[in-house]
């Protein structure tokens, strides 16, 4: 037998997820080995994560909204990581497959410090330059936009990104859902993130770490396949990018 508290229960949880829907979910954590972090989704823009994984562990979870070139997309975040962590506007394209990336800011790990990473330039957006990195395994492309000042909260234009890509010769295919997400790695870290809603009064930036010593990256606006990092020391490539 239905009981009539059992309509109205419902009822309540189609209304709420009505009204979450102009949001979409990404949650993925790969498994036994990111058991330990917690995604809640709140109400609107808002989610919240917290975790402590060991090696191999690895999630990316965030909100956002249905793939669109022209998105413009304000948020605000309390970020708190450590260890092998990033706070990224993210997603996916196909045909070709693209894994995409800006980089808003990161815990203490640059993904361009990454062996295998070929430098594509900068360009400029929402009042900072970005560097444009690249990967391609020979079946996955990772393309990634990482903000020179890192910052926890703003306006992402992400055309700007999306062109400059473009414009470098990587190519973008149909897009996917595109979310503010967290990834963590290795580390530790909590984050409560508001997808839609630019932070008031001044964000601050902070300049963005990197452990790579190459020469050819200098400030100009040059797009195009520019140069490969040096190969760093195997201890130093402990994290997938
Ligand atoms: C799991 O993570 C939570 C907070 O993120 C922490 O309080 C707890 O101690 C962790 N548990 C283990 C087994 O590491
Ligand atoms: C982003 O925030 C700005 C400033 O508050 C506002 O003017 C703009 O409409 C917002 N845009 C979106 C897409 O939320």
């Amino acid at each position: 037998m239905v009981s009539f508290k059992n309509i109205l229960a419902t009822a309540a949880t189609l209304f709420s997820l009505a009204s979450s829907q102009q949001f979409y979910i990404q949650n993925w954590g790969n498994g036994e080995k990111a058991t330990n972090y917690t995604y809640k989704s709140l109400e609107g823009g808002r989610f919240t994560l917290d975790w402590i994984l060991g090696a191999g562990g690895n999630f990316v979870s965030g909100k956002g909204y249905r793939g669109n070139k022209n998105l413009v997309v304000n948020y605000t975040a309390n970020y708190n990581p450590q260890g092998n962590s990033y706070l990224a506007l993210y997603g996916f394209t196909s045909n070709p497959r693209v894994e995409f990336y800006v980089v808003e800011a990161f815990a203490e790990h640059n993904p361009s410090d990454n062996t295998g990473h070929t430098f594509f330039g900068y360009h400029n957006s929402d009042g900072a330059q970005y560097e444009l990195w690249s990967k391609y395994n020979g079946d996955l492309r990772q393309y990634w936009s990482v903000r020179r000042t890192n910052r926890r909260g703003g306006t992402i234009t992400f055309a700007n990104h999306y062109n400059a890509w473009v414009a470098a010769g990587l190519p973008m295919g149909g897009l996917g859902n595109t979310y503010i997400v967290v990834e963590g790695q290795q580390g530790r870290g909590n984050a409560d993130i508001t997808v839609g809603v630019r932070p008031t009064g001044t964000i601050k930036e902070t300049p963005t770490p990197t452990t790579r010593s190459q020469v050819c990256v200098t400030p100009t606006q040059t797009l195009g396949p520019i140069c490969r990092p040096k190969k760093v020391k195997k201890e130093e490539v402990q994290f997938k990018a």
